[in-house]
């Protein structure tokens, strides 16, 4: 297993690019399963977990070739609509080839993602939006097995909210089975994220007659087929947050380029509460050195919120702000992995409750860290390069699923940075893809 080994308080400089959303192109490469014709994806990252999903894809019968950010997928046979545990289980979102597969093929048996690190990922809502359009779902040896009625799923209106509010694979899920169904279905509580809409504007763009999309009410008018898919997928807006971090933290004026900064409001929005001065101008956000940040409370929410997946990186700079800050996680609760690590990295953290409260410190040591889940070894990176002395972080390729190549880019903006394999000599990011 890899490590990277970071020499910390280096001053940034420079330009980063943003990568293709990983959480845009998962469900969207599932849509490959909802048509005859070849489709063309692209501004795919080169991700292990887009790796996962090509070969969640292949086993389904749809041929996915991957080339750099391309992905091409044609369905040549339809008799395997099962998408096994050994795939599903390196990667939950594997789950979002649910909905594709009971609108193209009347039937899916797809592995129970389980659990992972930031908490129990129930899929309670899945099920109840597909049961809603007429799909037969049975739990069996560790399967959803779904299948839908002779006549076909059937339009319906769907309250798709939970006890956390909205679920973004669930809302994937849902849309995807109900663009070929008979009649309209309208999500209630819909999932908001730009990621959705991602899905949305594909879809739409493949024939889907959607509409609202964005908002939490989505309506469907179930089409009998769907064309092509030839589709970009957008900017990933928490890789842009995590390098924005990155320059926040080292205090560098480093620029983030090729993003979405409207798809981060919430997130900016909470660096500019603790005086850290992000400039906008078009897709590019620049980090604007300044003085130290100060302490911040928030709270991660469904979009248009604070997003749970910047509140870990998000940690990491309030660990050396001014003052004491309290993050509430409502999304996941226990997401607060990043934080015991960070404590050996000198951080004042108490975690109770769903909340963390942060006493800032002047500034972060460098230790040995483990990293646990894809977020919270972001944060690590982002407190490595901030920390006095060195800093080692063991099993990196949690990061590799999220995050392309992140050592080399930051090399590039003059973070010393390097990737180490057990045995200790440094080696390259295996090509992914
Ligand atoms: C998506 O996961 C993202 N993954 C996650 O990003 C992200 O953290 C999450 O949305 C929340 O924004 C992808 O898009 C591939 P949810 P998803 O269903 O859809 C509860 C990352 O780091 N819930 O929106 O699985 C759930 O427990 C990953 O890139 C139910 O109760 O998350 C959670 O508390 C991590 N029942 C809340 O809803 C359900 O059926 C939101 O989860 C489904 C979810």
């Amino acid at each position: 297993m890899d490590s990277f080994v970071i020499k910390g308080r280096q001053r940034l400089s420079g330009s980063i690019a943003v990568s293709g959303s990983k959480n845009s192109a998962l469900p969207i490469l599932a849509v490959s399963i909802m048509t005859g014709e070849a489709c063309r994806f692209g501004n795919i990252p080169l991700l292990r977990d887009i790796q996962t999903q090509v070969k969640i894809l292949n086993t389904l019968g749809v041929e996915s070739v991957w080339k750099g950010r391309e992905v091409r997928t044609q369905v040549k046979d339809t008799y395997n609509s099962t998408a096994p545990y050994e795939l599903v289980k390196q990667m939950r979102a594997g789950v979002c080839v649910l909905g594709p597969l009971l609108a193209a093929r009347g039937e899916a048996i797809v592995s129970l993602p389980g659990g992972c690190v930031i908490g129990e990922r129930p899929i309670d809502l899945h099920l109840k939006g597909l049961e809603a359009l007429g799909a037969e779902i049975t739990l069996e040896h560790g399967n959803i097995h779904a299948k839908t009625p002779k006549g076909g799923l059937k339009g319906a209106e769907i309250y798709l909210g939970g006890k956390f509010g909205s679920s973004v694979l669930a809302t994937d899920n849902v849309m995807c089975a109900a663009v070929m169904a008979k009649g309209t279905t309208v999500i209630e509580c819909a999932a908001c994220e730009p990621e959705v809409v991602d899905l949305a504007n594909c879809l739409i763009a493949m024939g889907a007659k959607i509409e609202g999309a964005g908002s939490p009410r989505i309506t469907i008018h179930g089409v009998k087929k769907l064309k092509a898919a030839d589709w970009n997928v957008i900017p990933d807006r928490i890789e842009a947050a995590t390098f924005v971090v990155a320059g926040a933290i080292t205090q560098s004026p480093i620029s983030i380029t090729g993003c979405r900064p409207d798809h981060l409001l919430a997130f900016l929005d909470v660096l500019r509460q603790s005086g850290v001065v992000v400039e906008r101008k078009g897709s590019t956000l620049k980090v604007v050195p300044g003085a130290r940040p100060k302490a911040t409370d928030f709270v991660t929410l469904p979009y248009p919120a604070f997003a749970t997946d910047c509140q870990a990186q998000t940690m990491a700079l309030m660990a050396i702000a001014d003052g004491t800050s309290t993050i509430t996680e409502r999304i996941y609760p226990e997401r607060f992995m990043a934080a015991a690590e960070l404590k050996r990295m000198g951080a004042k953290i108490s975690v109770a409750n769903g909340t963390a409260v942060i006493q800032g410190v002047d500034k972060l040591s460098g230790a040995e860290v483990m990293a646990s889940d894809l977020r919270a070894s972001a944060a690590l990176v982002i407190a490595g390069l901030a920390a006095e002395g060195e800093t080692r972080i063991s099993r990196v390729y949690h990061i590799d699923r999220g995050y392309e190549r992140i050592e080399e880019r930051l090399r590039k903006l003059g973070a010393k940075i390097q990737r180490q394999s057990v045995g200790g000599e440094e080696t390259t990011a295996a090509a992914v893809g």
